[in-house]
Formats: C-alpha cells, sequence, structure tokens
C-alpha cells in the first residue's frame, strides 16, 4: 500500500513536518531551490537526481506523500517514470500523487503528464506561492480520498453486519416461532394418544369378555365379526397407535431441535456441543438433501471425531453450518446443471463432515463434490455481495456473514480449498476456548 493516512498522521502529528515530498530532477540547482523552499514551509524533503534513483527510493517501506517530477531527464524520463510508477504492477506506490515540473511553453508535456496519471503540473522557473498552494491542494485531496475509501469500507462492513444480524434474528424468530406454535398441538395429540391407547385396551378387554362369556352371539353379530375381520381390525389398531406415537415423538423432536437451533432468548457465549449444531442444522436442511426431479439423493458422509464442548455463540455457528452446507448443495445442483445435455451424466452429489480436535483447536471440514470454485474466483468469495448464482437465489452474504462469525466473533479461522469441476472443501478452524 501507499502511505497510509495512518503514516501521514504520524508524519503531520509526531513531529512537526507537513508530509513527505520526493524531488525528482537531475538539475543540482532546481532541487537545492526547491529543497530549501519546502524545507522552510515544514515540509520533509527527499531528493533523486535521476528517474532510476527516484524508484529505488521508492522501494523503501517508507514512502512519500507526494513526488514533484522533472520530465527531461537523462536515463529514463519523466513520463517513463510516471508510466511505470502508475502501472498495475505497482500497487504500492501507484496512489501517490506526482505533480510534473516543466517549461512554460510545453503545453504538450502538460497534456501527456496528466494523460499519464500525474494530478498536476508546476511551471518553471518556480513561483513558490504557486508551488505551495499546489502540494498543499494535492496534499489535502489526497486525505480526504483516503478518508473517503476508509469510510465507505467501514460502511460497507456496518452494512454487512446489519443484514447479518438481520439474517440471523429472522432465521432465529421463524424458526422459534414455528417451535412455539407446533409445540402445543403436537404436545395435545401426544398427550391424548396416550389415553386413546388406554380406553383402547379397555374396549378390548371388555370385548374379550363378552367372548368369554357369550360364546355364541346372535347371527347378526357373528356375521359382523366375520365381515368386519375383528381379529385383524384389533391387530392393525394397535400398530397404528403405535406408528402415531412415533410420528408424534418424532415431531416432537423437531420442535426441539428447532428451538435448538434458535438458542431463543441466549445472549453470550455459552458453552457448546458443534454437533449438535451440525444435526439440528442437517435437520433443517434435511429436505434438500432428498432426490428430486433433476438429481438423485445427495450421500451425506459423517466422520465425527470426539469434541469437547467449545465457549462459542451457537446460534451464530448454526448459521455458518447452514451456510457451508447450503452452497454445497448448491454447487451439486451446478454440476448437474452444466451436464444436462449429457443424458448419460450420474452425478451422486456428495457431502462431507469431518469434526477433530487438534491441540486447543476443533477443526471442522465441510466438503462437496459439486462445481468447485476457479482460482481468481476463489478471492472473491467471502466479499459481501459476491455471488455467482442467479438473481433472487443468492445474495452472496452467505460466506462473508460466516467469514465475520469464525474470524471475527469467534477469533478462528475460515479457510477454502477448491479444484474447478472437482468439489470444495472449507475448513473451519475454532479456538476451543
Ligand atoms: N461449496 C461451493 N462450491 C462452489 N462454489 C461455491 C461454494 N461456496 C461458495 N461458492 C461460490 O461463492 C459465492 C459466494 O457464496 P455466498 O454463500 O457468499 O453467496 P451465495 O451462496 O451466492 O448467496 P447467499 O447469500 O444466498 O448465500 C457463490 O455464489 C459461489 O459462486
Ligand atoms: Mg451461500
Amino acid at each position: 500500500m501507499t502511505a497510509t493516512i495512518g503514516d501521514q498522521k504520524n508524519s503531520l502529528n509526531s513531529d512537526p513536518s507537513r508530509g513527505i515530498i520526493l524531488v525528482v530532477d537531475d538539475n543540482p540547482a532546481n532541487l537545492q531551490v526547491l529543497s530549501s523552499f519546502l524545507d522552510q514551509s515544514s515540509f520533509e524533503v527527499w531528493a533523486a537526481r535521476s528517474g532510476e534513483k527516484a524508484i529505488q527510493r521508492l522501494e523503501n517501506d517508507n514512502l512519500p506523500d507526494l513526488i514533484l517530477l522533472d520530465i527531461m531527464m537523462p536515463g529514463i524520463d519523466g513520463f517513463e517514470t510516471c508510466k511505470y510508477l502508475k502501472s498495475e504492477s505497482n500497487p504500492r506506490v501507484r496512489d501517490i500523487p506526482i505533480i510534473f515540473m516543466t517549461a512554460l511553453s510545453d503545453t504538450a508535456d502538460k497534456v501527456k503528464g496528466l494523460r499519464l496519471g500525474a494530478v498536476d503540473y508546476i511551471t518553471k522557473p518556480f513561483q513558490h506561492e504557486e508551488v505551495l498552494v499546489r502540494v498543499e491542494h494535492q496534499l489535502k485531496l489526497k486525505n480526504l480520498t483516503k478518508t473517503l475509501i476508509d469510510k465507505n469500507t467501514e460502511l460497507q462492513q456496518i452494512q454487512t453486519q446489519l443484514i447479518q444480524a438481520e439474517k440471523v434474528a429472522t432465521l432465529g424468530q421463524m424458526t422459534a416461532g414455528i417451535a412455539h406454535e407446533v409445540n402445543n398441538p403436537i404436545n395435545f395429540i401426544a398427550g391424548n394418544l396416550n389415553f386413546v391407547e388406554e380406553y383402547f385396551r379397555d374396549v378390548v378387554n371388555l370385548l374379550e369378555l363378552y367372548q368369554k362369556y357369550l360364546p355364541d352371539p346372535p347371527t347378526e353379530i357373528q356375521n359382523a365379526i366375520k365381515t368386519k375381520d375383528i381379529n385383524y381390525l384389533l391387530n392393525d389398531l394397535s400398530k397404528i397407535i403405535q406408528s402415531m406415537q412415533v410420528g408424534t415423538d418424532r415431531v416432537t423432536e423437531i420442535v426441539s431441535s428447532l428451538n435448538k437451533f434458535s438458542r431463543h432468548g441466549e445472549a453470550g457465549k455459552k458453552l457448546a456441543n458443534l454437533h449438535e449444531g451440525l444435526e439440528t442444522t442437517l435437520l433443517i436442511l434435511g429436505h434438500r438433501l432428498k432426490a428430486n426431479a433433476h438429481r438423485p439423493a445427495i450421500k451425506l458422509i459423517k466422520e465425527y471425531g470426539e469434541l469437547r464442548l467449545i465457549e462459542c455463540y451457537p446460534g451464530e455457528l448454526n448459521q455458518v453450518f447452514m451456510n457451508l452446507i447450503s452452497n454445497g448443495i448448491d454447487a451439486i445442483e451446478e454440476i448437474k446443471k452444466n451436464q444436462y445435455f449429457d443424458e448419460n451424466f450420474r452425478h451422486i452429489g456428495m457431502i462431507w463432515i469431518k469434526t477433530e480436535v487438534i491441540g486447543e483447536r476443533v477443526i471442522l471440514r465441510i466438503a462437496d463434490n459439486g462445481s468447485g470454485i476457479s482460482e481468481a474466483n476463489r478471492t472473491k468469495i467471502f466479499d459481501a455481495f459476491y455471488t455467482t448464482k442467479v438473481i433472487g437465489k443468492g445474495t452472496g452474504l452467505g460466506l462473508s456473514i460466516a467469514y465475520q462469525i469464525v474470524v471475527n466473533n469467534h477469533r478462528g479461522k475460515l479457510s477454502c480449498h477448491s479444484t474447478q469441476g472437482e468439489g470444495t472443501e472449507f475448513v473451519i478452524e475454532l479456538p476451543i476456548r
């Protein structure tokens, strides 16, 4: 990077210098005049006698705030030096403003200099007041630009955080809401099923008593027993009640999982079992793993190691698992879509989830054999709003939210390895305490 605003503040605040100016001129007299004048105006002045020397000087860690550059020099001239400093390959120095020094009459030179990326020019012979005003003006502009860029980055981060908070809150509220709504009726059914079973047993006992003491019922009853196949009916009814009980148990389990997923009403870090978080997330995403009209079911391979409880925000980590696993499923669907022209293409989508403890850290790997990510795109995936999905499908926030949660909120690491066309692996590393 170029000299940052922090550096500038240092040079402006910690010493009386108003900034560092690199003067590049092969003429010692010019150098002398400018240096002493700028020095008197409280600038720190560095001098270079040629373009080569200037470039050499800019290889140092410390960078000037502005460059005054002569055009006519032996060796590489001012234009060449400017071109080099402003090139894409020089991100460290290309934002340092350059002011050309030119003879009064050279309009073509002025235009050429400005086209090459210089911000201004001063004319020889130098008018001290003019030089000072132009230099001050450019330094002010540079500081303002830097402040603007910083503020913009800050605002973007705040925006992502707000959307993240909103997403977490909405999903949490929704799952908590569903859990709450389903909770009452399911308790009602589960509770009454016990009575149904008890009453059914009473009725069966009563029937058996009838059969015992009235073994020869009238013909109408005998016919009814035959046509209704009463033994089968009694046997089956008892099975139906059992399966209804299994069903209600399952719904009760899901409600409890939804409650755990939203971790409703929890604030602050908790000791939590990450496998529980993974399982509740998988429960919520379960429907997406099933076979559909476009592809066979996705195979889920879990290799859970022995984990200890870790200190974390469990609701947030569930959000991370949710984003990574949904991305994996999306990538598997993507590979299928890319091959739609090939009728015989059979791709079994797979998602691997592996957990282990290494030292004081928990490592979670979530991998898929989906479309993969090209090397060029891999640098962008954690950026907010970066998405390759169609409008309406992706907001491009999943990974940037995951990154903030893992790296900022948990002091962990989130990395991505991928081969295009083969698949992707995300690795989450979290400190146990
Ligand atoms: N497992 C993966 N395999 C292939 N590409 C992936 C994978 N995970 C992420 N990507 C790429 O990274 C991009 C950004 O992912 P991110 O989760 O941030 O946003 P998104 O999934 O597009 O939208 P959403 O906000 O709904 O999550 C995706 O659009 C996709 O191109
Ligand atoms: Mg996503």
